[in-house]
């Protein structure tokens, strides 16, 4: 069987894609770089001074050669991205002269490559903060006329002794810091289709400090009364919750507190309610549990664009783009 790697990348081998790495001179995005030429399925674009670039491939060993490379600085179609992005941002009073400063910003230059269909994607984070990378492309790649929730999962997996996987979703651990309920059933639809593209049959639990009912607060009303939205929602769907972890990946504990449940004991598919405690409990789950983690995988948006830890190294930045440019976090094509 394909691992999600290999199915990814078969995508692409079928129907070629770009992407932009705005971050041209990082030694791990290089190292990817490299590795996406020789692949001849994927071809990288990257932002930055050539000069610069060749110096910083040459100095971390990597052979970019053939790598396209654009200086927003001399990029020939600069006073039509400009205009276009006035317009996108006329409701924010964007003005021409503002504009010209914003787009050499190259998370912005880079989401507006996306825009313009120059580039099909974009992966950025290897040394931007995480809102260098959200905020661009919340402003330019928004589906247009619709508000729906932007949301940023992460895929833990992990090879067991056995040799099978233990694969998990985590959502939102990237972007809405408190969400209501009703995007909570919106982010679950999308993770739950995240889910499927990495072969996940997803079970999804909504996790809270009680389960079933046994605590009482704000935050318990939410995710329950979420989990039952999203169930009416998405009938065919396995969705439970409210329920603790221990509840949701324990079937011990699940048929103590989650009995006849199809989820508790189960889950793989795991929505938080803030993204406190979601960008924590990923982090716990993949520094104490020895996952890799991919993400975030950008959910809703219109483009395809993910984000990378600053603590990432060149392997994940190669998997990151092939799973970005693929397709991961977009309704397929
Ligand atoms: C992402 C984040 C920066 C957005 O901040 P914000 O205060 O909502 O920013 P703004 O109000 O300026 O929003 C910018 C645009 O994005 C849109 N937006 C913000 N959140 C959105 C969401 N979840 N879905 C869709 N659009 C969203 C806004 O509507 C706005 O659009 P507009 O400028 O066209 O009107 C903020 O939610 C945040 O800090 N989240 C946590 C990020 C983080 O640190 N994550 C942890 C590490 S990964």
């Amino acid at each position: 069987m394909m691992t999600i790697l290999e199915t990814f990348e078969a995508k692409l081998r079928k129907d070629p894609k770009s992407i932009v790495f705005p971050e041209g001179s990082d030694a791990r995005v290089l190292e990817a770089v490299s590795r996406l030429l020789a692949s001849n399925f994927l071809f990288p674009i990257l932002i930055g001074k050539e000069a610069e670039i060749y110096a910083a491939a040459e100095e971390a060993g990597y052979n970019i050669r053939g790598a396209k490379i654009i200086d927003p600085q001399n990029y020939e179609r600069f006073d039509e991205m400009v205009d276009l992005f006035v317009k996108i941002r006329a409701h924010k009073n964007m003005t021409e002269d503002k504009a010209r400063v914003v787009l050499l910003h190259p998370n912005y230059f880079g989401c507006m490559l996306v825009k313009m269909g120059e580039a099909d994607s974009m992966l950025s984070g290897a040394t931007y903060a995480a809102n260098d990378t959200l905020l661009p492309a919340l402003q330019i790649l928004k589906k247009e006329g619709d508000n729906h929730t932007v949301s940023g999962c992460y895929i833990l997996d992990r090879a067991n002794a056995t040799g099978e996987n233990t694969r998990l979703v985590m959502g939102d651990c990237a972007i809405n810091v408190n969400p209501t309920e009703d995007q909570l059933v919106e982010i679950c639809g999308d993770i739950i289709r995240c889910a499927k593209k990495f072969h996940l049959e997803p079970k999804v639990a909504f996790l809270s400090y009680s389960t079933n009912g046994s605590g009482k607060g704000e935050s318990v009303d939410k995710m329950h009364n979420a989990a039952a939205r999203a169930k009416a929602a998405y009938p065919t769907e396995l969705i439970e919750g409210e329920m603790q972890m221990d509840a949701a990946v324990s079937p011990n504990v699940a048929k103590l507190k989650y009995p006849n449940s199809k989820v508790a004991g189960y889950a793989n598919t795991f929505l938080f309610p803030d993204v406190q405690s979601a960008n924590i409990g990923y982090k716990i789950a993949a520094r104490m549990g020895n996952f890799n983690v991919y993400g975030p995988i950008l959910l809703g948006l219109d483009g395809k664009v993910s984000g990378l830890s600053r603590s990432c190294n060149g392997q994940e930045v190669y998997i990151m783009a092939v799973c970005t440019a693929a397709g991961a976090g977009i309704e397929w094509e």
